[in-house]
């Protein structure tokens, strides 16, 4: 049978972003019906008309595209109003970061959905969905950043760009991954000091080869490493160990040492973040001022750019919905090791072993 497909309009604060932009929804219109809330994709510059050219039928509330589809293919973690809509027959694709949300968690269990968190979705070793999102984060943590030092922000009034070739400010990068080598890029382009802090020793030495006496590296934990972090002009924590809590790498002690002005960017928070005590901001209320310092955690960073950002999470996600259209698309992802660590929720059983460490949660298995 033709499975129903629903995209609606993100209602996340400031989210622009859509799963799926027109260009990549016309391969799908043969093995499914396609509806689009109205105006879901003005955001990132698609208009209805766009998306019925593309063969999608439009609907004109939400609540009527949760009734029509099975299939609700959306960007961020349902928010209340949402999940209000949600019920048994659904199947949730999107991301959805449970590991650090014990309420949302718990509702997704009792509606007996089936809950496909996408960031975890695996290509070999690497998370095809999280990557390019990750990328455009780290790029605007570092010009949140600029932005956020400048004195009408409070912030330190230091300009991170060099302006007669010396390096006059100082940006260090806590966790070096897809997020952290794209802050570093960027800091190191604009001629900002850099110093990068990992775990993993590889990761510092490719850094080290790639940018030589332009960059700094330290292991993270380490007396020198907790020095650098107290005297940076900014600081982005950027740090991951897949489907759990973040560490704590920036703690109040940390704070305390730092001086007036200077900004946190936690990336992290979307998973729960990894300052000491950080609360969700949003775009446009997007720090808090602790003793002095600038601390920003935006969970959704990518949705301030949504054009690009829609454009580049529709490029890689079009490659996972076909495996949903499927008579028996169950059987596909419990048997595909790329899949499984996605499929966080079925039937009232929470599967992933992550989360459920995180949360204290029961583990359940399939049979
Ligand atoms: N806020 C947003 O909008 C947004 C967008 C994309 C990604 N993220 C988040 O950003 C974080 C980083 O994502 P990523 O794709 O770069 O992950 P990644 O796996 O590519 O990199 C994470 C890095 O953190 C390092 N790390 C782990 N523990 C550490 C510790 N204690 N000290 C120092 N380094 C440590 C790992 O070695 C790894 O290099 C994740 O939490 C992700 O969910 C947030």
């Amino acid at each position: 049978m033709i499975k129903k497909l629903g995209i609606p309009k993100e209602v996340k604060k400031d989210e622009g972003r859509i799963s799926l932009i027109p260009q990549h929804i016309t391969q799908f219109t043969g093995l499914a019906d396609i509806f689009v809330e109205t105006e879901a994709g003005l955001g990132s510059g698609f208009t209805d008309k766009d998306y019925e050219a593309a063969g999608a039928k439009i609907v004109t509330t939400a609540r009527e595209l949760y009734e029509v589809s099975e299939i609700i293919c959306k960007v961020k973690e349902p928010q209340p109003e949402e999940l209000e809509m949600l019920n048994s027959s659904h199947v949730l694709f999107g991301y959805l970061h449970l590991a650090s949300n014990l309420s949302l968690t718990k509702t997704l269990l009792e509606k007996k959905l089936t809950g496909i968190a996408t960031e975890m979705i695996m290509d070999g070793k690497e998370y095809p969905l999280l990557i390019p999102m990750s990328k455009i984060a780290g790029n605007l943590a570092v010009q949140k950043g600029m932005q956020f030092l400048e004195y009408s922000s409070q912030g330190k009034g230091v300009l991170l760009s060099s302006i007669s070739g010396e390096k006059n400010s100082k940006v260090v990068v806590i966790g070096c991954g897809e997020v952290g080598k794209s802050s570093i890029h960027k800091s190191i382009q604009v001629g900002a000091s850099v110093t990068a802090i990992d775990l993993n020793e590889d990761i510092l030495k490719d850094l080290k080869n790639k940018y030589g006496e332009n960059i700094r590296t330290l292991l993270s934990g380490t007396d020198e490493a907790i020095s650098e972090i107290r005297s940076a002009d900014l600081v982005v924590g950027a740090v991951l160990l897949p489907g759990r809590k973040p560490p704590t790498v920036i703690t109040e002690e940390d704070i305390k040492y730092m001086e007036k002005g200077t900004v946190i960017i936690d990336v992290a928070i979307d998973q729960g973040g990894c300052v000491e005590g950080v609360s969700p901001n949003t775009h446009s209320d997007p720090f808090e001022i602790r003793n002095g310092v600038i601390v920003s955690a935006i969970a959704n960073l990518p949705g301030a750019v949504p054009k690009t950002s829609s454009m580049e999470l529709s490029t890689n996600l079009q490659n996972y919905v076909d495996n949903l259209l499927v008579e028996n698309w169950f059987e596909e992802y419990k048997n595909n090791e790329s899949l499984l660590p996605s499929l966080q929720i079925h039937k009232g059983l929470l599967l992933s072993e992550e989360v459920a460490d995180s949360l204290s949660l029961t583990l359940s298995k399939l049979v």
